[in-house]
C-alpha cells in the first residue's frame, strides 16, 4: 500500500518535471531554510507556559495526552507551535515569563492565553483577557533581545541558555493572535457592526509591531490568520444568535463572518508590509480554512465530534463556563473532578470549549506545513525566501 502510493508520487513528479522543467529545477535549487530560533507572539493558541507562569498553572487534565500532566498549554498535548518547532528540528519553546528551568538558546515564546493585540481596559479578573497584549509582548521581546546579549557575556550556563546575536536575524517570527480582540467586543455587549468598526485599529497596531521587529533585525515572519470563533462553544454559549444565523455545521455565522472580515484586513496589512519592508519574507497562513474544514468535514478523518468538547461538564456542547475543564466541586466534603476529559480525545476537535485538541492541532499542522494554504504558497521550511 505505502509502496504503491510512493511510486505514484514519483511518477507524478517525473511528469511535472518533463512538462515544466525550468520552474522545477528552480525550486529544487533552493535549500531549505535553517532557522536557528523561533520567537513566537500570540494567545492561548500558542501559549507554552506564559500565563501559567504568572497566573497559575493550567490545571490537569491539560497536557495529559502528551506531556503526562500540566505543561502550560491549554490542550491535552501539543499545540501548532510545538509541531512547528519539531518540524524545524528545534526544541519546544520556553515561555519568556517562566523563570523555572527555561532554555532560550533556540527561541522564546511571548504568547499568553487570553492575549489581545490591543491592550484592554479591563483586568484579567474582570474579563479574562491577559494583560500581556501584543504591545507588551513586544516590550518583553525588546528587553529580551538586549539583555540576553549582556547576560551571555557572563559565560557558562548563561551563554548556553541565551540565544546568540545572529539568531535574532535568522529566526522565524511566528504570530497567532487576534481572536480575543474580536470576542472582547462581543463580551462587552457590542454589536457585530461595532466590532467591525474597531478592527482597522486592531490591525494597525499589529502592523506596527511587525515593523518594530523588522527594525530590530527580524526578517522571516509566519503569520496565522484567526480561526472560526463562531464554531467554539465558549462563544456560542455566551452569545446566543438567531436560528437563521446558525450554519449547516452548527456554527454561529456572525462571529465567523467577523473573523473573515478580520482576516481579509490582515491579508491587506501583510501585502502592505511586504512593500514597506524590502528584506522581509512574510507568509500569511490561512488557518481559518483548515479549522473550518476540520469542523465541517472532520468525520472523514476520524473526528466524530466537531463541536462538543472532550473536557467539560454538561450542556449542549459539554461546556459550562463556570465549571470548565479541570473544575472540581465539593461533594460531601470531598473534591470531585467534574470537568473531566473524554476517553478518546483523538475523536474530538474541541478540547475545552475554547481550544483545539492535540489531534486537531496535528491535523491542522499537517495541512499548513507544505504551504498549500499560504500566501505566498511557501512551505514552512522555505519561509525564509521572499517571493
Ligand atoms: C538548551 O537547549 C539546547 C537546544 O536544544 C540544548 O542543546 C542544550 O543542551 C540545552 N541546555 C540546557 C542546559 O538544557
Ligand atoms: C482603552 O481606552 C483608551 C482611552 O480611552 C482607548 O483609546 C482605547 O481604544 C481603549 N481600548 C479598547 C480595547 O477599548
Ligand atoms: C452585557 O449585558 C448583560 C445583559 O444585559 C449584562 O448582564 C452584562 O453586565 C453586560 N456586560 C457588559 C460588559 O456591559
Ligand atoms: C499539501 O498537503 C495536503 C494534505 O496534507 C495535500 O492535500 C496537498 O496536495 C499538498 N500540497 C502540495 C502543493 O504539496
Amino acid at each position: 500500500m505505502a509502496f504503491g502510493l510512493s511510486s505514484i508520487f514519483v511518477i507524478t513528479i517525473f511528469a511535472i518535471s518533463l512538462t515544466n522543467l525550468a520552474p522545477v529545477s528552480l525550486v529544487l535549487a533552493r535549500k531549505p531554510c535553517r532557522f536557528h530560533a523561533i520567537f513566537n507572539f500570540g494567545d492561548s493558541n500558542s501559549d507554552t507556559g506564559g500565563l501559567s507562569a504568572a497566573f497559575g498553572q493550567a490545571p490537569p487534565p491539560n497536557g495529559f495526552s502528551y506531556f503526562g500532566g500540566p505543561a502550560g498549554r491549554y490542550t491535552d498535548g501539543r499545540l501548532l507551535i510545538d509541531f512547528i518547532a519539531e518540524s524545524l528540528g528545534l526544541p519546544y519553546l520556553s515561555a519568556f515569563l517562566d523563570s523555572v528551568g527555561t532554555n532560550f538558546s533556540h527561541g522564546a515564546n511571548f504568547a499568553t492565553a487570553g492575549s489581545t493585540i490591543r491592550p484592554q481596559n479591563t483586568t484579567l479578573q474582570q474579563s479574562g483577557f491577559s494583560p500581556i497584549s501584543l504591545n507588551v509582548q513586544f516590550y518583553e521581546f525588546n528587553d529580551f533581545h538586549a539583555r540576553t546579549q549582556v547576560v551571555r557575556k557572563r559565560g557558562g550556563v548563561f551563554e548556553i541558555l541565551m540565544p546568540k546575536k545572529e539568531h535574532f536575524s535568522n529566526a522565524l517570527y511566528t504570530f497567532d493572535i487576534g481572536q480575543n480582540d474580536l470576542t472582547a467586543g462581543y463580551f462587552s455587549n457590542m454589536s457585530t457592526d461595532e466590532v467591525k468598526a474597531y478592527v482597522p485599529d486592531v490591525l494597525n497596531q499589529f502592523q506596527t509591531i511587525i515593523q518594530y521587529i523588522y527594525n530590530q533585525g527580524g526578517r522571516y515572519f509566519w503569520i496565522h490568520n484567526t480561526g472560526p470563533v463562531g464554531c467554539l462553544p465558549y462563544v456560542m454559549e455566551r452569545i446566543p444568535v438567531l436560528a437563521g444565523q446558525i450554519d449547516d455545521y452548527g456554527c454561529a455565522s456572525p462571529f465567523n463572518e467577523v473573523a473573515q472580515f478580520f482576516n481579509r484586513g490582515l491579508k491587506k496589512i501583510v501585502e502592505q508590509l511586504r512593500k514597506n519592508l524590502p528584506h522581509a519574507a512574510i507568509t500569511y497562513v490561512d488557518v481559518y480554512s483548515v479549522k473550518y474544514s476540520l469542523i465541517s468535514q472532520g468525520s472523514k478523518h476520524g473526528f466524530k465530534h466537531p463541536l462538543r468538547t472532550c473536557c467539560g461538564h454538561g450542556g449542549k456542547y459539554n461546556y459550562n463556563k463556570n465549571l470548565g475543564c479541570g473544575a472540581k466541586v465539593n461533594k460531601h466534603g470531598k473534591e470531585v473532578l467534574v470537568g473531566a476529559p473524554c476517553k478518546d480525545p483523538w475523536t474530538y476537535v474541541n478540547w475545552d470549549g475554547v481550544h483545539f485538541t492535540e489531534a486537531a492541532n496535528k491535523y491542522i499542522f499537517e495541512r499548513i506545513v507544505n504551504g498549500s494554504l499560504s500566501d505566498p504558497p511557501t512551505a514552512l521550511n522555505m519561509a525564509c525566501y521572499r517571493n
